[in-house]
């Protein structure tokens, strides 16, 4: 019995990844950079065994092989199997709620390739295990790094060159504030909503280039240290990809009347001259981002909020 082991974290896109231009590679139309939160991942204990079935374990619960969460698996897990017979025995534990907009399947698919790296001791790099992450899922591809992350899309109709980057910058006041809103089961899965927009938005033709241009600000600003530009890009660009599933149909909006609620509650703690930003993915809920100087003014303003310091 070959045994392994991988943890990784969280990430939250600063510029987002929405589209694919290949769905079966994970392959995007743009790149994406991110921001890993060590505080909160995935773990992961894997074995081989010469036979049998698949087996797999989340939050300490065996899952149904019927489960569309062990179908996707096993399917991942088919690109590994050393023969036809032997099966995984996948042990997994998640300190984030599961598909609720907190990205579970990017720490999720970059725990379990450096767990089979350590199963198989095939001793890949970072950047070859992050593209083996996003085929399971894309945004895994920049889950394998602490800090910043930047995920090129790539220009090869294979892949192979489709794979993220650690960005080197430490930024120790740099937070990250979780608004949980509603944290069950999205309605509609990251991969149909992109199909979707890529195929029934006419805003959507904006988006790759803009996607782009908001990357190469932010990776600017990291560098800089300059939060404000930061901020205000990943702001507007976290609003123009929702704004392009807003524009599909049939239409799709992951905000709840509490996520455009806390939206406004942002737009005027900036106004009251608290230096606060917001990002959201496929989900109701609302990542901010501030620097340390305004947590005890945004604690008072908002106490519901978790606070996470992604280099402590
Ligand atoms: O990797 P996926 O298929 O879960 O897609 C992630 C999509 C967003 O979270 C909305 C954006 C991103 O870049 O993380």
């Amino acid at each position: 019995v070959k045994t392994g082991y991988g943890q990784a974290p969280v990430n939250i896109a600063l510029s987002k990844y929405w589209g694919k231009r290949d769905v079966a590679l994970n392959l995007p139309t743009n790149g994406s950079l991110s921001i890993s939160l060590p505080e909160l991942g995935t773990e992961t204990r894997l074995s081989w065994h010469e036979t049998g079935p698949d087996k797999i374990t989340l939050n300490n619960e065996e899952m149904a092989p019927e489960a569309p969460f062990v179908k996707r698996l096993s399917r991942f897990l088919n690109f590994f199997r050393p023969d036809a017979n032997g099966g995984f025995d996948v042990e997994t534990l998640n300190t984030v709620p599961t598909a609720a907009g907190l990205a579970s399947s990017a720490s999720g698919y970059a725990a379990l390739v450096k767990a089979l790296d350590d199963c198989f001791q095939w001793q890949l790099a970072p950047r070859e295990l992050s593209l083996l992450a996003r085929l399971g899922s894309g945004s895994a591809s920049r889950s394998l790094y602490d800090g910043f992350a930047l995920w090129h899309k790539g220009e090869r109709a294979d892949g192979l060159d489709s794979y993220a980057e650690k960005i080197d910058q430490t930024w120790p006041e740099f937070c990250i504030g979780l608004l949980e809103i509603d944290t069950s089961t999205k309605p509609i899965g990251s991969t149909q909503g992109m199909q979707q927009t890529v195929n029934h938005c006419e805003l959507y033709q904006a988006w790759p280039e803009k996607a782009e241009q908001d990357l190469a600000t932010i990776h600017r600003a990291i560098l800089d240290k300059d939060f404000q530009t930061l901020g205000a890009t990943a702001e507007n660009n976290a609003l123009a990809m929702h704004a392009t599933m807003i524009a599909t149909w049939p239409p799709i909006l992951y905000w709840q009347p509490e996520s455009v609620a806390a939206m406004h509650r942002v737009w005027q703690l900036r106004q009251e001259g608290v230096t606060v930003y917001f990002t959201m993915d496929a989900g109701p809920n609302l990542k901010l981002l501030f620097l340390e100087t305004e947590t005890p003014a945004l604690m008072r303003a908002l106490p519901e909020m978790k606070c996470l310091k992604p280099f402590a």
